[in-house]
């Protein structure tokens, strides 16, 4: 059967390449097949998760273009070359231009750490929003996996899923609950989904 091409951008540890790698394994992620890791970050741990699985992986770093323009040329340009259908950013932490998202409408998804509209856009990633959940004061929080559009965090909501904030919480206890509960689950279904919709689309227009 034919698969989806995806390319899974990351820029740090990785666990959530590691949870689509594992579900494509177990078999959650059967329409697609990871076939391309991009780092913009050359010390990022999910390179070697990628290896680890004989996973192709392209480290392409801002600071070796001119303009952060050329930089999205060298990104769009290596999707293209590999035939890529499907673009998934998995703790990517840059923001993607509009040239990006145009070259790749409607073919871009995210995992983002909290329940979307809390706690999203320019300046939330990573540990600052847990943290700044933790500073609100929210007894749930959760993650959303979205389609990328211009506005940060902004694309339609594939799925959320709540998790619970607890007495006690530190960011990086809530981060890894989020993870676990969360996040791990819902990019390989999300993935699973939207793989699943390409493939459909292309059998209407053979
Ligand atoms: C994840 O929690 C992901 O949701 C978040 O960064 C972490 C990356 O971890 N992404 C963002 O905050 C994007 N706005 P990972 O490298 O272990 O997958």
């Amino acid at each position: 059967m034919e698969k989806v091409r995806i390319a899974v951008l990351v820029s740090g540890g990785g666990t959530n390449l590691q949870a689509l790698i594992d579900s494509e394994k177990s078999g959650v992620l059967t329409s697609g097949e990871i076939k391309l890791v991009i780092s913009d970050n050359r010390d990022a741990y999910a390179i070697k998760r990628a290896e680890n699985n004989n996973i192709e992986t392209i480290v392409l770093l801002r600071k070796d273009f001119a303009s952060r323009e050329d930089h999205e040329i060298a990104l769009v340009g290596t999707l293209i070359d590999h035939h890529i259908d499907l673009v998934v950013l998995a703790g990517f932490m840059s923001i993607l231009s509009p040239y990006f998202i145009d070259a790749f409408r409607d073919r871009i998804i995210n995992v983002h750490p909290s329940l979307i509209p809390s706690f999203c856009g320019k300046g939330f990633y990573g540990l600052k929003v847990h943290e700044a959940a933790l500073n609100y004061g929210v007894k749930v929080t959760g993650a959303t996996v979205h389609f990328v559009n211009e506005i940060p965090d902004g694309g339609r909501i594939i799925i959320q899923k709540a998790v619970d904030v607890k007495e006690g919480d530190t960011p990086e206890i809530l981060q890894r609950r989020v993870m676990e509960e969360a996040e791990w689950k819902i990019l390989p279904q999300a993935c699973q989904m939207v793989c699943g919709k390409i493939l459909e689309e292309k059998t209407d227009v053979e």
